[in-house]
C-alpha cells in the first residue's frame, strides 16, 4: 500500500491518495476527499494497462469543478428527490436543493464533497468512513457510513457499503465512475449489455414518471449494443435527457448476492467489464453534460460520451413512491450494498 499527500483543501486539511495494486496489473488510486477514485488501471489482452476512468489532475479541480461527480462516492441519496421533498412516518422534510428545485446526489454538500476518514488500508483494500450528522443537508438522523474498496486476484474491483442510522432516513449510496475502457476518446463505441427489460421514464428535471418496457426502443440493451448506435434517434426520452440518463430495473435482483447487471466492452482494446450488484437498479448515464469545458487528468477536454456511468442504486425519488423498493433505513438495521466490477479481455 502506497500513501502520499495528494493536496490540501482550501481550509488547510491535507488529503492523501492511496494506491492499491493486485499484483496482476489492476491498480486503483483513491483520495480521502469524496472517496474519489482518481485512477483505475486495467490491462488489455496484451497486458497493456490504461486508466479506464475519467478524472482531474489535481485536488483543486476536484474541489472547484467536480459538477460531473467524477469518480466520487455519492450519498446520502444518490440521484434525484423531486423538489427535495418527502414525508417519512408522517413527518415532512425539505432537503437542500441543488438541481433546479430537486435534490441531486445528496445536495450541494453531499458525500462526494466530504473528507472521508481512512480506517484501514493495505495493498488491495481501502476502508473509508464518514459520519453524516443529524440534519446533514436536512436529512433526518445521524448516519455512520463505511465503504470498502477492494481489488481481488480475479481482476475485480469491489465496492462494499454499510451504514447505520439513529433515526429513520432514506439512503441510496452509489459510485460515480465514468468508464472509458480504451482510456481515451469516446466511449460511445463501447458495447453495452444491461440485464434489464424495463426502465424508468422521466419527466421534467429527469424525475421518474413511469415504467416502460425496453423491447422495440433504443433502451433495449438486453443483447450487446453499441452505445452510440441509437443515441441520436428522435426518441422523446433520449431527447429530454440529451442521451441516456435513465434508471434501468434489473430483471433479477438479490439484496444478498451480487447479480449480473451490466457488461461494458471496448471492441478496440478488448477490455470488458462485468458489473454485478445487490442493488435493484442501475442509472445508465452517457456523460451527456460533458461539453468540452473540463480538462481531464491526461490534459484532454472531456466531451459528451467520453465516459459512461453505470451507477448501481435504488430507484430515483423512491421516498415519494411507496410502490418502489423502499430506501428507508431504520435504527437497529444495517444498510448493506455491494457492487463488483470484474475485468476481463475478449
Ligand atoms: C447523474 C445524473 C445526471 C447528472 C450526473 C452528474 O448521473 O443522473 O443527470 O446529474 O449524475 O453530472
Amino acid at each position: 500500500m502506497n500513501r502520499r499527500l495528494y493536496g490540501t483543501l482550501p481550509d488547510g486539511r491535507p488529503v492523501h491518495e492511496y494506491t492499491l495494486d493486485n499484483g496482476r496489473g489492476l491498480t486503483l488510486r483513491a483520495i480521502e476527499y469524496g472517496g474519489i477514485i482518481t485512477e483505475l488501471n486495467v490491462p488489455d489482452a496484451k497486458g497493456q494497462g490504461a486508466n479506464v476512468i475519467l478524472g482531474f489532475a489535481t485536488l483543486d479541480d476536484y474541489v472547484a469543478r467536480n459538477d460531473p461527480y467524477f469518480g466520487a462516492l455519492v450519498g446520502r441519496y444518490a440521484n434525484r428527490i423531486a423538489n427535495g421533498r418527502f414525508t417519512l412516518d408522517g413527518e415532512p422534510y425539505l432537503l437542500a436543493q441543488n438541481d433546479g428545485p430537486n435534490s441531486l446526489h445528496g445536495g450541494p454538500r453531499g458525500f462526494s464533497r466530504r473528507l472521508w476518514t481512512v480506517d484501514a488500508a493495505n495493498d488491495t483494500e481501502l476502508r473509508l468512513s464518514l459520519v453524516s450528522e443529524d440534519g446533514d443537508e436536512h436529512f433526518p438522523g445521524r448516519l455512520e457510513v463505511k465503504v470498502r474498496y477492494a481489488l481481488t486476484a480475479e481482476q475485480a474491483f469491489v465496492i462494499d457499503y454499510e451504514a447505520r442510522a439513529d433515526a429513520p432516513t432514506p439512503i441510496n449510496l452509489t459510485h460515480h465512475n465514468y468508464f472509458n475502457l480504451r482510456g481515451s476518446g469516446s466511449a460511445l463505441d463501447h458495447e453495452l449489455t444491461l440485464a434489464c427489460s424495463r426502465f424508468l421514464t422521466t419527466g421534467p428535471g429527469l424525475i421518474p414518471n413511469g415504467i416502460a418496457a425496453v423491447p422495440g426502443t433504443p433502451f433495449d440493451f438486453r443483447g450487446p449494443q453499441r452505445i452510440g448506435a441509437r443515441i441520436c434517434e428522435g426518441d422523446a426520452q433520449l431527447l429530454a435527457a440529451h442521451g441516456y440518463d435513465h434508471c434501468f430495473i434489473l430483471d433479477a435482483a438479490d439484496a444478498q448476492r451480487p447479480m449480473p447487471c451490466a457488461t461494458l466492452r471496448d471492441p478496440a482494446s478488448g477490455r470488458t467489464m462485468d458489473v454485478l450488484t445487490t442493488e435493484p437498479a442501475v442509472q445508465f448515464y452517457s456523460g451527456n453534460f460533458l461539453d468540452g469545458s473540463l480538462r481531464g487528468s491526461g490534459g484532454q477536454a472531456y466531451r459528451q460520451g467520453d465516459g459512461v456511468c453505470l451507477e448501481t442504486q435504488h430507484y430515483p425519488d423512491s421516498p415519494n413512491h411507496p410502490e418502489y423498493p423502499s430506501t428507508v433505513l431504520r435504527p437497529g438495521e444495517t444498510y448493506k450494498s455491494t457492487t463488483v466490477h470484474r475485468f476481463r479481455t475478449t
